[in-house]
Parts: structure tokens; sequence; C-alpha cells
């Protein structure tokens, strides 16, 4: 069995065919667009011509409602998202059947299958443009019952502080963020670091970038901390472009996770980075799709 996988970020849709053994293949990008219905209608279109897949899983960022794969409150830059039945019209433009859910809930489980298919609970956290969140347990993402389960990002962290687009103020996405550690740059410096400039520089040693990262990981530190008094995981998976700075942030972050974790019973080295990085969101959305479609059991 074959899916199309599709990864819908405020900045780029990925896509990619992929197999019931998560391999993929045909990987596509573009950059998201104003009419993002209108677009994906016509990628998905443009897929269906060229490969067969049996199946088309979306993830999605925004909050998916687990019945309807409708997207039921979404931010950001996916202007005019909130109450699209995402699901119900690919599937009718398309007639093949269809799965929707939240991207970092996708990454999840794409990262799980991927990677960890004898871990009970995997809980992700995709570190990018936003802050996502992904619990899955024995294979089976957690939905919860409105589709706001595991959003983590929108988690108030600083009660009072930065205005979240959500409405809220404080949020943990506001703080634990690739777009914080640019901006936090930009104030020291008054200039704005490109990705890879920023990873080189943070490599190298640079002092600036350091604090910035720093100042990061202590708040993830702190969300981490939270989700293992939360869910008791074995391992805790860190995506996203942050997965960029490499080993040297990795072990950074677990020191930061030195101190709480004293008093608790987990460890610092049950934190790790994601394995798939950018093709996790496609691979669980695919998965996903092909499980509905089957009812197929994902357990090895
Ligand atoms: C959204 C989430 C999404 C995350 C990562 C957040 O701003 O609220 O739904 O999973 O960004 O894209
Ligand atoms: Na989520
Ligand atoms: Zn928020």
């Amino acid at each position: 069995m074959r899916a199309l996988g599709i990864d819908i970020g405020g900045t780029m849709i990925k896509t990619a065919i992929v197999d019931e053994n998560g391999v993929i293949s045909e990987k596509k990008l573009y950059p998201t667009q104003r009419k993002l219905r209108e677009q994906l209608v016509q990628i998905v279109k443009e897929e269906l011509a060229v490969s067969n897949p049996e199946a088309i899983g979306i993830g999605t960022a925004g909050r998916v409602d687990p019945l309807t794969g409708e997207v039921n409150l979404a931010t950001d830059n996916l202007t005019g998202w909130t109450g699209v039945p995402l699901k119900s019209f690919i599937q009718e433009e398309t007639g093949v059947v269809t799965a929707v859910l939240n991207d970092a809930n996708a990454a999840a489980l794409g990262e799980w299958f991927s990677n960890h298919r004898r871990t009970e609970t995997l809980v992700m956290l995709t570190v990018g443009t936003g802050l996502g969140g992904g619990v899955v347990i024995n294979g089976v993402p957690l939905l919860g019952k409105r589709g706001e389960a595991a959003e983590f990002g929108h988690v108030v962290l600083h009660p009072g502080g930065r205005r979240c687009n959500c409405g809220k103020a404080g949020c943990a996405e506001q703080y634990v963020s690739m777009r914080l550690i640019h901006r936090l740059v930009t104030e020291v410096t008054g200039r704005e670091l490109d990705r890879v400039t920023l990873v080189e520089q943070y490599m190298s040693g640079d002092p600036i970038v350091e604090k910035a990262v720093d100042t990061v990981a202590g708040d993830l530190a702190i969300v981490i901390d939270s989700i293992f008094l939360s869910f008791d995981p074995e391992t805790v998976v860190i995506g996203g472009g942050i997965c960029e700075l490499g080993d040297r942030f990795l072990l950074s972050l677990r020191e930061k996770l030195v101190a709480p974790s004293q008093l608790s019973l987990y460890s610092p080295e049950n934190v790790v980075l994601s394995l798939s990085r950018n093709d996790s969101g496609i691979i669980g959305a695919a998965i996903f799709a092909m499980k509905s479609a089957s009812r197929k059991q994902l357990r090895p």
C-alpha cells in the first residue's frame, strides 16, 4: 500500500509518496501560498496524475477535529484555514480516502514508526517557527476530544509575557522557537542572520548566538520537565529546525535538565533529536492515512 503524505506548515508544504514501511519517494517542496485551499487541490491533483496512492494523509498546523478532519483552529500564517473541512473536501475533490491530523502529531507518529517502534510512550516537540507537540502511545497518536491534545506551544510558560498569535500572552511557543533565537541575536547585534550563518556561528562558539540558544534551551527544558511529569514517556524527541544545531545543542539542553531531573525519575538521556528530521511529518501523515484506510495494526 502507498499513500500521499502532505505536511502543511506556515511557510512550506512538503509532499512525498510513502509506502507501508515508511519509505518515501518523489519528495517535493512548495512555498505555502495565500490561497492555500486552491493550491492544495492543485498539488494533490498533480500528484494523483503521476502516482496512484491508495490514501492521502495530511498533517497541518492547527487543531484538527479527530472525527471530522476539519481544521478547528489555526493561528499563524495559515490565514483562512480555521473552519476548513479539509478531510471531506480533499476526499470529494479526489475520490481518495483522506485522513487529516495536526502536523506535530503526524511528526510524532512518523518518528515513532521510523525510529522508535519499541517505545510505548513517545512525546515529540517540533521547534521551528513555532512549537508543536505530539504524543504517541503504543503507535497511536493522542488526538484528544477536540484535537487540541499536545498543543504544548500554547501552554502558558510566562504569564503576562509575549503576545501569542492565539490571543493569549506568554505561550511557550513565544519562547521556544527558532524565531526567538533569531530575534534575540538581532536584538544584540542589530543584524539579521540567515539560518545557515546562525548554525555556523553556533557551532563555532559565537557567544551572542550561544547565549540566545541557551535562553531558548532553558525554556525548552522547563517544557520538557513538565512533559516527563505529565506522561512519563520513555523518550522525548526534539524535531524541527532546531535540530540543525546538532549534538552541541542537545548536550546543553540535557545539562539544563539535570537540575529538575534530580528530583524526578527520568534521565536527560531520554531526550533525543529527531532522526527523520524533515520527513517525519510526511511519513506520519501517510502512515495515519494508510491505517485509517485499512485499519491496519502498526505494532511491530
Ligand atoms: C500551532 C500548532 C502546530 C505548531 C507547529 C503552532 O503554532 O498552533 O498547531 O502544531 O505551531 O507547526
Ligand atoms: Na500537536
Ligand atoms: Zn498561544
